[in-house]
């Protein structure tokens, strides 16, 4: 039986996964690294961390497995979107990576906004985002020319990777996508974008399609590995990309929805649907011919989180006395608060919004308090305004015609029961789990098994490679008393918009 490699060069740490050909994961290991924050809104990372933990990871599970590198068919690579990685013409790093959840290109996103205008979302798809890539290379180019003169390559985090493995400058369409710099439609590198923003295509990788061969393992790298020299390196995709795949979200119709830090709704589509108001994101899929649409808000987990630690110092102490999770315990007193939290309405605006507001001045509320109000009608407050804020990105998915009637739920919050069926209620469609926790490095090891023939098809890998685990269908009555609900929460941000803008100004 074929071995397949799915490394995930995350923000915490690079997860790498050793599979057999039925997805079953034999080995797994993880090593984290810092997030550099030198200024306030600033995020870096040292893209050497993640070839360092990719080297040890590597080794970390061919030793765990017992597994033999002639086993290994092919490898297959994930990572955090948008980063920017340069390095001069010896393929040297000339500075830190600059991160997607880096804040500091507002003004060149502005520019780039001018610059194209309406190319900007008819070529690229996507509003430019400070998220994305494109700013962040007319940032260095304004506030570090002399890094920039030495620049001869560009890459994402896991096309860097794919370079220290076979030496190949390449990338593919799913994380190109995230760089505003992408013909989305032709899933080509757009002429017009590069020359108006006068960006010099030279820099950029060779374009593949996720799962095809973009490379071999060179002799250095096999012997920094344990691999062996001449192992396929597949295109692989952006996280959530792989994570569509990972969790089986290859066909129109098909979704899946992250609770994780910040929430993700993933939509597979077999034709390019943009949203005129840049509210979600149009990418390219990881499986050839297809796009999808992707919404990120950026407080979902992060919510519960916060109230958590905020909050949450008596659960916290009980959960370690008795050995349970703090949001189960959470969850347990959320569960006796009715449908609506007792009249008590959440917006979870804490990092600001992305979908679908696009509103970097939006903050989180209370809206409703009263002195009737207990801990646990607050924890479901914030449980359900996060699955409102879902819910709001679906409709906008369904307004532009893309339809869900099949939901998967993954991330830390995914596992939670109760959540989970505010989704369903709220989504108005069943909402299933993935039995293999893995996602995108599974994703990414479904893709080598393509781009070695192990799988005829992305959908044939996933077929035999992703299994379903529970599903929780919605409730009518429930889904009917939260609607009023949803309804009202969706006026709130209108009513507190100005406020935000002048708060912010304060
Ligand atoms: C997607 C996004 C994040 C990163 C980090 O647009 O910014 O999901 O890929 O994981």
């Amino acid at each position: 039986m074929a071995r397949l490699l799915g490394i995930d060069i995350g923000t915490s740490g690079t997860k790498t996964v050793l599979f057999n050909e039925a997805g079953v994961p034999l080995a797994s290991h993880t090593i984290e690294y810092p997030l550099c924050q030198p200024q306030n809104g600033w995020a870096e990372q040292d893209p050497h961390d993640w070839w360092m933990a990719v080297l040890q990871t590597i080794q970390a599970v061919l030793t765990k497995s017992g597994v033999k590198p002639e086993e290994v068919k092919a490898v297959g690579l994930s990572g955090q979107m948008h980063g920017l990685v340069m390095l001069d013409a010896q393929g040297h790093v000339l500075r830190s990576a600059i991160l997607w959840c880096d804040g500091r290109t507002q003004k060149q996103c502005d520019e780039i906004t001018g610059l194209l205008g309406d190319a900007l979302i008819s070529v690229t798809a996507n509003p430019a985002l400070p998220g994305f890539t494109a700013g962040k290379i007319l940032w260095v180019r304004e506030h570090e020319p002399q890094i920039y003169e030495k620049c001869r390559h560009i890459l994402l985090p896991k096309d860097y990777i794919r370079y220290k493995l076979t030496g190949e400058f390449a990338t593919e369409v799913s994380d190109a996508s995230g760089m505003n710099l992408l013909d989305v439609t032709n899933r080509r590198w757009s002429g017009e974008v590069l020359s108006k923003l006068d960006i010099d295509p030279g820099l950029l990788g060779k374009m593949y399609e996720s799962c095809q061969v973009t490379g071999v393992l060179t002799p250095a790298a096999s012997e920094a590995t344990g691999l062996l020299p001449g192992t396929p390196v597949v295109g692989g995709a952006g996280d959530n990309a792989a994570a569509a795949i990972g969790t089986g979200v290859v066909e129109t119709g098909k979704a899946f929805t992250t609770l994780g830090t910040s929430g993700v709704i993933f939509a597979h589509s077999d034709r390019v649907t943009i949203d005129p108001k840049g509210r979600v994101h149009t990418f390219c899929s990881a499986v050839p011919g297809a796009w999808t649409v992707m919404s990120c808000t950026l407080a979902a987990g992060l919510s519960l989180q916060w109230f958590r630690s905020q909050f949450c110092g008596a659960e916290e102490g009980l959960a370690a006395a008795q050995g349970r999770d703090v949001y189960d315990l959470m969850t347990d007193v959320a569960q006796k608060s009715p449908i609506g939290a007792n009249r008590l309405l959440y917006l979870p605006y804490l990092m600001g919004e992305r979908s679908p507001l696009l509103d970097s001045d939006a903050r989180g509320a209370f809206v409703g308090l009263s002195n009737i109000h207990t801990k646990g009608d607050m924890i479901r407050a914030v449980m359900e305004g996060v699955a409102y804020s879902q819910r709001q990105c679906l409709d906008v998915f369904r307004e532009m015609g893309v339809d869900v009637a099949d939901m998967a739920v993954c991330g830390g919050g995914g596992r939670s029961p109760f959540w989970r069926q505010i989704l369903a209620d709220l989504y108005g469609c069943p909402v299933k789990t993935i039995a293999s926790e893995q996602g995108p490095a599974l994703g990414a090891a479904i893709l080598a098994g393509v781009g070695a023939g192990v799988y005829e098809t992305v959908a044939q890998g996933c077929q035999v490679a992703v299994q379903a685990g529970p599903t929780q269908r919605p409730d009518p009555e429930d889904a009917a008393a939260y609607e009023p609900y949803y309804q009202l929460y969706r006026t709130v941000y209108p009513a507190l918009k100005d406020i935000y803008h002048t708060l912010a100004g304060l």
